[in-house]
């Protein structure tokens, strides 16, 4: 049984680096001291030094505790009392280890690597081979909630999945993000490697990341790509809207890490760089949930002056319930056909009126359906008629979404997600901030057209590991190719229509998962 009040802390840690709280900087090592041959005083002792060195040093023995320590025990006499201790059966943790590997973690100040000579003795794993999770393989199989058990080993293997983005490794950087999305699915926090048999996506290379992580608190190739001078420079270059990893790999050979440099290096830049330089600040500043909100009845109010019956929905992370994101993304139909042709630009001419843009570019539609079926790769190209767009949002606005975000999420503000974004960036702050009567957020618009609009709503709800899962799984396991347009059978060689994204689900074989188990 986990205490309530643990398994708050444990499962709050979502998307987020390490653990918050002060007393436990290592949150994936649970350690408990056993008293016998130790002493209930020496072991008070023991305990509190660990505490206050960041240590997780559990009271009681339970099944979370993934390091028992012992003095002057053997390895069957630790595991007696293991077993004496519980009512049942109870695995047993990844390590039982003499005391010295505790006092030299103590002087290191964190978990040191586990050497053969901290061992008690070889451990019996032959009656634990039993597979503790069982995980579908496919992402779109799975119902994967923001309510994470593993943050700490996900937000590794994401940081090494940006990492591979960032270098132009797709394959590389899809196999760290299958990996993280089935942890992500799992029901409680992994603590040893044996419970993670038989699962499926965990290749070689993530299988190590997390057993560094499981073994010695952190993951060292996670550590060093951290201060990567590279990484971090191609962080914040492509942090400008409108650069890509190509133009800030450019740049990087042109000696120019930050934007300073950038600034004071001449490159041209085009039209939306100019505007992400500018507005850097605001839009690596997380948009809330209620800020999102304020933005909506905005575009609502301008599609309802534009053409009165369209209808819009709010798409992308927000619609699978995040609380924050880097983006607003909406999707706009009429229930009549055809009334949508035209729609966009009517659209930004009532917001541009309004003075509510302070950069938009629209491209327009051209999708056409094929009587052969879909182009390939049908896959990832979407053709909607789309608006990429900066709005301003000004205080006046900001004020009812701030109201709301105090009341039902004071610490948004002050997530670590918040406070990496506005790391050193090399540029200088001259003016205090919080003194611009707005902010500018990025917002995506998208028009469909009624007869597409079930399977563009299914396709930019996201994530967009889960969107390509389900592409994969179209693909792979039925002969059938996804779009955000359409569904395609191509054993069949026709087009199969759909009205809700339940009915998507339904063609696909698959068991309807609603957009907030969406989140692999
Ligand atoms: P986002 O990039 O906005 O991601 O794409 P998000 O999930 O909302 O998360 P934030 O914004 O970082 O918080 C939203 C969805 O739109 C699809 C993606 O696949 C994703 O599922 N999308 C995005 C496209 O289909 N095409 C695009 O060009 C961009
Ligand atoms: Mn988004």
């Amino acid at each position: 049984m986990v205490p309530l009040k643990r398994r708050k802390v444990s499962s709050s840690g979502a998307g987020n680096t390490g653990n918050t709280g002060s007393e436990s900087k290592f949150p994936q090592v649970v350690l408990f001291l056993l008293e016998r041959k130790m002493g209930a005083s020496r072991r008070v002792f023991l305990s509190q030094l660990g505490r206050k060195r960041g240590f997780t040093v559990e009271e009681l023995f339970s099944e979370r505790v993934t390091h028992v320590i012992s003095e002057n025990n053997s390895g069957d006499e630790v595991r007696t009392w293991l077993a004496s201790q519980v009512e049942g059966r109870v695995r047993t943790p990844a390590h039982l280890l003499d005391i010295s590997w505790y006092t030299e973690s103590m002087s290191a100040g964190r978990p040191v690597e586990v050497l053969d000579r901290h061992k008690l003795q070889e451990q019996q794993t032959d009656e634990e081979d039993v597979v503790e999770f069982s995980v579908p393989s496919y992402g779109c199989q799975r119902r994967t909630t923001l309510d994470n058990h593993n943050a700490v080993l996900t937000d590794a293997l994401s940081l090494l999945a940006e990492k591979a983005e960032l270098s132009d490794e797709e394959g590389r950087g899809v196999a760290f993000r299958r990996a993280a999305a089935v942890l992500k699915a799992l029901p409680k926090p992994v603590t040893s490697m044996t419970q993670l048999r038989g699962l499926p996506c965990l290749g070689g290379h993530s299988l190590r990341v997390i057993k560094d992580i499981l073994e010695n608190g952190t993951s060292s190739e996670v550590e060093s790509t951290k201060q990567s001078e590279r990484f971090n420079a191609l962080k914040v270059l492509t942090g400008i809207f409108g650069v890509g990893v190509k133009t800030a790999g450019r740049w990087i050979r042109d000696g120019i890490h930050n934007l300073q440099q950038l600034q004071a290096s001449g490159q041209t830049l085009n039209r939306a760089q100019r505007a992400g330089l500018e507005h850097y600040d605001d839009l690596n500043q997380p948009v809330s949930k209620a800020e999102a909100d304020t933005i909506g009845e905005i575009v609502e109010e301008a599609v309802a002056s534009v053409l009165p019956g369209a209808q819009i929905s709010l798409i992308g992370g927000f619609r699978r319930g995040k609380l924050t994101g880097h983006d607003v993304d909406f999707l706009i139909t009429h229930p009549e056909e055809g009334r949508e042709v035209g729609l966009m630009p009517k659209i930004v001419s009532w917001l541009e009126s309004q003075g509510f843009l302070l950069y938009q570019k629209t491209t327009r539609n051209s999708y056409l359906e094929s009587e052969d079926g879909p182009a390939r790769p049908s896959s990832n190209m979407d053709r909607f008629e789309r608006c990429f767009s900066i709005f301003k949002l000004s205080e006046e606005e900001r004020q009812g979404a701030k109201q709301t975000d105090t009341e039902n999420t004071p610490e948004d503000a002050f997530t670590p997600e918040a406070l990496s974004q506005v790391k050193d960036d090399g540029l200088e702050r001259t003016k205090p901030a919080g003194h611009k009567p707005w902010r500018a957020v990025r917002v995506d618009l998208v028009v469909s057209p009624i007869s597409q609009f079930a399977f563009a709503l299914l396709g930019w709800t996201g994530s967009k590991l889960f969107e390509r899962e389900l592409r994969r799984w179209a693909g792979h396991e039925k002969a059938m190719s996804l779009s955000s347009h359409a569904l395609y059978d191509n054993k069949q060689n026709k087009y199969l229509r759909a009205t809700s994204e339940e009915e998507i689900f339904a063609h696909l074989g698959l068991e309807y998962i609603p957009p907030t188990e969406r989140n692999a």
